[in-house]
């Protein structure tokens, strides 16, 4: 893969202006980054750019035209006025993210507006330099496994990707369901690389999106009430029924706040008229936020947790430690040196779980909150195994 490292005006001053926005990473050591991350990820082939001047930024994307197979580019404030740009991606047929290190989304309202989105792959904000790293992996797992994009609803976020195995259907299942405390700057791509990971091991794999705590360009008047859970609910829904899934053989797992919403939309869907969805052969919380009482006082995710319970109607109902038991087998995954969501929640949830008669299994390793986002690591490949094992049976 050739990748193609794009910056806009005012980002070679990176490390001096604003650091308290842009932190204090320059140019050059972003560059360097980068580099390392590709190369980690498999890209050898890193090509950068920086220009203050728009057309010199046009001129290097018309000239990345077949040269570069994706291009990760932060047009910087041109961005926010540039419809030359926009044109530019959508011209040159060439994968491109668009990624800001802050987050656009809560600045002023005029950083909300970004007229090269619509051209663009993926966008990636608020995530720090290591937003770059994340552009780079969502290019790697694009090109890697084949998508299909199904949409389940109406709002913007109500979609889900599926990817299939190579080998004729119907196949079985694992939803995998993203976290990022709920938050909207955190999205599927997160979990794409283990998503490739369990194709190539011969399942289907569906990553559902679902609505966000932020603003993301929703108007003003929406209800403040994320039922993020439901969406992961008619997500599933909507993949047990696809043309090309077994729905009786299919398992869940969540990463995070991914794991409480894994948990929360199969009791949403094992509690509306029961019966409509085969029981999964296998649920997975990956680090998971299975108590949402405890997140709100522990305040984790630097009050995101807050924020999530606060547009709930009822947060207990959607708290995992609260809805045991569960009538599925239970795989809980959790890191000793979590520093995000501490280990101690796993083990209450799983001795809890255990004492309800749930078949639970604990796998508490030595590691920390980001492991099991990493085909190669031996948190993620304990897992997989077992994913795959029982939607196999
Ligand atoms: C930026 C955000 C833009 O609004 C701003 O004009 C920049 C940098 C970012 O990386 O966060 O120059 O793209």
């Amino acid at each position: 893969m050739r990748i193609l490292v794009l910056n806009g005006p005012n980002l070679n001053l990176l490390g001096v202006r604003a650091p308290e926005v842009y932190g204090s990473t320059t140019l050059d050591d972003l560059v360097t980054q980068t580099r390392a991350w590709a190369a980690e990820l498999g890209v050898a082939h890193v090509e950068d750019f920086q220009s203050n001047h728009e057309g010199q930024l046009l001129d290097r994307l018309h000239a990345a035209r077949g040269q570069v197979d994706g291009i990760v580019f932060n047009p910087g404030a041109f961005t926010h006025s540039s419809y030359a740009l926009h044109d530019a991606i959508e011209a040159i047929e060439v994968p491109t993210v668009e990624v800001h290190i802050s987050n656009v989304e809560e600045r002023e309202p005029w950083r909300r507006i970004s007229l090269v989105r619509p051209a663009c792959v993926h966008t990636i904000y608020g995530r720090g330099v290591e937003g770059y790293r994340w552009a780079v992996r969502h290019l790697v797992s694009r090109s890697a496994w084949p998508v299909e994009r199904v949409r389940y609803g109406d709002d913007p976020d109500a979609w889900l990707d599926v990817r299939l195995p190579d080998a004729p259907g119907p196949h079985p299942v694992v939803v995998l369901v993203h976290g990022g405390f709920w938050r909207h700057y955190w999205t599927f791509d997160t979990v794409e690389s283990i998503a490739v990971d369990l194709a190539r091991r011969g399942v289907a794999v569906a990553v559902p999106e679902y609505r966000r705590v932020g603003p993301v360009s929703r108007s003003e008047d929406d209800p403040p009430v994320w039922d993020a859970h439901l969406d992961v609910a008619r997500a599933v829904s909507a993949v047990l029924s696809h043309d090309e899934i077994d729905g009786g053989r299919w398992a869940i797992a969540g990463h995070s706040a991914g794991g409480q919403l894994a948990i929360a939309a199969l009791d949403a869907l094992q509690h509306s008229d029961g019966g409509e969805v085969e029981p999964p052969r296998l649920v997975v919380s990956l680090a998971g936020v299975v108590d949402l009482p405890r997140a709100v006082e522990d305040d984790l995710g630097g009050g995101a947790a807050g924020r999530y319970v606060a547009g709930l109607a009822d947060p207990v109902r959607v708290s995992p430690m609260h809805r045991l038991p569960l009538t599925a087998p239970l795989l809980v995954a959790h890191g000793r040196q979590d520093p995000s969501v501490p280990v101690a929640y796993s083990e209450a949830y799983a001795a809890a779980a255990a004492d309800t008669g749930v078949d639970v299994e604990s796998l508490i390793t030595d590691g920390g909150h980001f492991e099991y986002l990493e085909p190669e690591d031996p948190a993620w490949t304990a897992v997989a195994d077992r994913l795959v094992a029982s939607v196999r049976s």
